[in-house]
């Protein structure tokens, strides 16, 4: 297609939504972000307790070049509100659950067992990964003591499992924050929801060089909206109170928002920081929430949040910003320097798009005493590598609203094996992404650069390597991407998980 032709199709985009062909959706609020389900018990004070650090897990064996991991998917009763007890879906009895701290280049095999009522299916956001490992949304893995396992399909290179299953993670990539979470094909949300997250570091040699904080001071936040029913539970508003129901009632098809902001499991808690330099890896793992984090206060100058990494590892050099935009499923690695900061000093993070309960995430107390500022280096990591200019092809994407069918992808609700694209290894494509909506549009096996957005450089939180892109209501985004080494079926689809269940999701095959 011709520039020109792609401005025909933005302007296309554009007019569409002003004309109301997104009005199918009047009753949900065009244009909401989501519905706010409010919780049915007293909320918490803010900053009453301290940020818990996700439990980092032990391999059970190692051979050469391979760690062999163990995780046992079960409820488990957690502590979050205080007075109650919140049953959980949870990856080894915490939420978040451990943290596997991998390295590049050495492979790691993680079985998972499965002793929930439901089944489940483990994808690693960020993760290079063979597609039967991948967590294809049909791949399921079901309980153990499941009989029924005859009515399930398993249509992915991974298949069915019943009890347990491995995936397996070879690590050929970059130094990155990854994540990992349920994937089943119309569940998602609500098992994500219930608790299944955690996070997967992969550390290299090129980070390692810098100096960056490390170990006590290099925290993973996992930022999280939820809402409680009277009795601590996690309220859902399923499809259906029936167990292994697909979706999100009706209402709230644009997304759930919960008015209880959770980091790391603990609703907005109070870390201790020294006046020094931290590291640290936020992640957006809420269903629908977008968030404008923001240190309050400033530290003298602003820019107290340097960014130095994106989904995909660490950017060519820092990049200092007053406030980030992070929708579900985005990470942004950032450095918070406290020697900026009086010991004494109480800085929240603060979430300029919430209001309430929701415009409050988190506070860091400094301690004395002081400390010095010191600048991070100027050159992070080799930049981006792929160049537009190549591409063997242009595809592209509207993520629309439908109202015969809902959230869709060019025209079509999710159906596994319907092939959207047959990208070849190897070689790069440009992929349009157009939207009628915000649609945080997540892409599996390989990350992708920002070309543009509407035809004007790529915006302020596009920097890197990205696996997932904050799409604007109504614009059009290039990105340019190349996939690498794995054949087979892998996922395009919204990351805002309540579209992701309701079928804005397509297959596509990598050859
Ligand atoms: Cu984080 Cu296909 O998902
Ligand atoms: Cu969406």
């Amino acid at each position: 297609m011709t520039r020109r032709g792609f401005l025909g199709v933005t302007a296309a985009a554009a007019g569409a939504a002003a004309t109301g062909w997104i009005g199918g959706a009047h009753l949900l609020g065009p244009g909401l972000p989501g519905l706010l389900l409010p919780s049915r018990l007293p909320l918490p004070r803010p900053y009453q307790v301290p940020l818990p650090i996700p439990p980092v897990l032990d391999p059970v064996r190692h051979e050469a070049g391979t760690d062999f991991y163990e995780i046992t998917q079960r409820v488990a009763e957690l502590d979050i509100i205080p007075g109650v007890r919140t049953p959980a879906w949870t990856y080894g009895g915490s939420f978040p659950g451990p943290t596997i701290v991998a390295r590049s280049g050495r492979r790691a095999v993680v079985r998972h067992r499965n002793e929930l009522p439901e089944p489940t299916v483990v994808h690693l956001h960020g993760g290079h990964t063979p597609a039967d490992s991948d967590g294809y949304p049909m791949d399921l893995l079901l309980p153990t003591g499941d009989a029924g396992g005859a009515s399930h399909a398993g249509h992915g290179a991974g298949g069915l499992a019943r009890g347990s299953r491995e995936y397996t993670y070879p690590h050929e990539q970059r130094g990155a924050t990854l994540w990992y979470h349920d994937h089943r094909h119309g569940v998602t949300g609500y098992a994500v929801w219930q608790g299944l997250a955690g996070f997967h570091l992969v550390h290299d040699e090129e980070e390692d060089a810098l100096g960056l904080p490390a170990d006590d001071h290099d925290i993973p936040l996992m930022i999280v909206d939820r809402s409680f029913g009277a009795d601590g539970s996690f309220l859902y508003p399923r499809a259906d109170a029936r167990p292994h129901s697909h979706g999100v009632a009706a209402p709230y098809m644009n997304g759930v928002l919960g008015d209880v902001i959770l980091v790391n499991g603990a609703p907005w808690p109070v870390m201790p920081v020294e006046a020094t330099r931290y590291r640290f890896r936020l992640l957006n793992a809420s269903n629908a929430r977008r968030y404008r984090l923001e240190l309050d206060p400033q530290p003298p100058g602003g820019g107290g949040l340097v960014q130095i990494g994106s989904d995909g590892g660490l950017l060519p050099g820092p990049i200092a910003h007053d406030a980030l935009d992070v929708s579900p499923a985005e990470r942004f690695d950032v450095v918070v320097d406290f020697s900026r900061y009086r010991p004494g000093t109480r800085i929240r993070l603060v979430n300029r798009l919430g209001s309430g309960s929701t415009a409050d995430v988190m506070c860091f107390d400094v301690t004395g005493p002081a400390g010095e500022s010191r600048p991070l280096p100027e050159r992070l990591a080799q930049g981006p590598a792929l160049d537009p200019g190549r591409a063997v092809a242009t595809r592209t994407f509207h993520f629309q609203l439908r109202p015969d069918h809902g959230w869709s992808i060019n025209g079509r609700p999710y159906e596994p094996g319907q092939v959207l694209a047959r990208p070849r290894l190897g070689t790069t494509e440009v992929w349009r992404l157009i939207s009628d909506f915000h649609h945080p549009v997540h892409i599996h096996l390989d990350p992708f650069q920002v070309l543009s957005r509407d035809n004007r450089a790529p915006g302020r939180f596009d920097a890197g390597w990205k696996d997932t892109i904050d799409l604007h209501p109504s614009q059009a985004a290039e990105i340019a991407v190349r996939f690498t080494d794995h054949p087979g079926t892998y996922m395009i689809h919204c990351h805002n998980l309540e579209h992701e269940d309701m079928a804005m999701m397509a297959d596509f095959i990598t050859e």
